[in-house]
């Protein structure tokens, strides 16, 4: 490895799922109890650096400018560990991240980071791997992180081996000008992140159900978004929202992440759109909710969210890009 290739900076846009993964077959592999299919989020991203560095004992860790608690460099140092033995290198790393939207509030912010360090620590170990295998590194990180690799929307693949579960794009951003305004009603960390809510989606009774439909829900709604369907394409995210939810919230012990104001919100987008708007919602492991809408009524969208008792702030998306290396 020469001394230039063990620093590198990579970018990579959280996701949000139209259909959800809650649980999964392979906890230590992190692979899915079902697919699923989302969309990158343009306008948020995570930039992170990566430099291994022969001076070092032990890795480091700088989130936001700020020291990382242990256990964040922990689940760090492990998933530098598959990067170390692939590359065949023991070199600790310092790594730096920054993202411009609250993290661990249901915005997928371990998306965009696990997506982001999978690129930046393969390349600054002197790897080159296909999306497919880029994609299939980020899930060990963070599950939703396979979905973040690949551009635009994005199907993630649930199997049983760890090289056949991996992202893929089924349409570039530009395919659909969908927004996702993502209404902030917390921007607190949440009490039960979602390593540990997978593991207790099997002890709901109502997981199997959800995942008997699973298939034929990421089917219509991939034909909804390749038809540019917006009426069928609601249908589709808002009840697999609620079964998700469903699930978490029959979980022993149930997990409950809606707050006062996410229901506030769920009732006005289904008043808006019973009065003619195209908006849906969904939520993820987190009570801010993600109104989407076509383009044309972002501007209308926006600003009745913002009159929303509970609202501190409305983030604007737009179909993203895939994980990238800044120069
Ligand atoms: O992959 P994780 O551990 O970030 O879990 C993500 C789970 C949800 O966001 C709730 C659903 C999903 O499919 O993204």
């Amino acid at each position: 490895m020469t001394a230039t290739a063990r620093f590198a900076t990579a970018v990579a846009h959280p996701n949000i799922a139209f259909i959800k993964y809650w649980g999964n077959r392979d906890d230590e592999l992190r692979l899915p109890a079902s697919s699923s299919l989302s969309m990158n989020l343009g306008s948020l991203y995570t930039r992170t650096t990566v430099q291994f560095d022969p001076s070092r004992q032990e890795d480091d860790l700088l989130l936001n400018g700020e020291p990382a608690s242990p256990d964040q460099k922990h689940r760090v140092s492990e998933f530098l560990d598959l990067v170390r033995t692939m590359a065949a290198i023991q070199l600790k790393a310092s790594v730096s991240s920054e993202s411009n939207f609250p993290s661990g509030a249901g915005i997928a912010s371990s998306s965009s980071a696990f997506a982001a360090l999978a690129l930046a620590a393969c390349a600054a170990a002197g790897l080159q791997l296909e999306e497919p295998s880029l994609s299939r590194l980020a899930r060990r990180g963070s599950g939703s992180a396979a979905r973040s690799v690949p551009s635009g929307f994005v199907v993630w693949q649930a199997a049983d081996l760890d090289d056949e579960s991996f992202a893929v794009s089924i349409a570039p951003p530009e395919h659909w000008s969908l927004v996702d305004c993502i209404a902030i009603v917390n921007e607190g960390h949440k009490a039960v992140g979602s390593t540990e809510g997978h593991k207790l989606a099997a002890t709901s009774p109502l997981q199997a159900a959800r995942l008997a439909g699973a298939p034929q829900r990421l089917d219509f709604c991939q034909k909804a978004i390749m038809d540019r369907n917006f009426s069928s394409f609601a249908d589709l995210v808002e009840l697999d929202c609620h079964l998700m939810h469903a699930v978490m919230m029959t979980s022993r012990p149930p997990l409950q992440y809606w707050l006062p104001a996410s229901l506030a919100i769920m009732d006005a987008v289904r008043t808006w759109r019973k009065a003619g708007l195209s908006v849906c919602y969904t939520l993820d492991a987190g009570p801010n909710v993600h109104v989407l809408c076509p383009a044309s009524d972002a501007e209308t969208l926006l600003a009745r969210l913002q009159e929303i008792p509970g609202v501190i702030r409305v983030l604007r998306a737009n179909p993203g890009g895939r994980a990238r290396l800044l120069d």
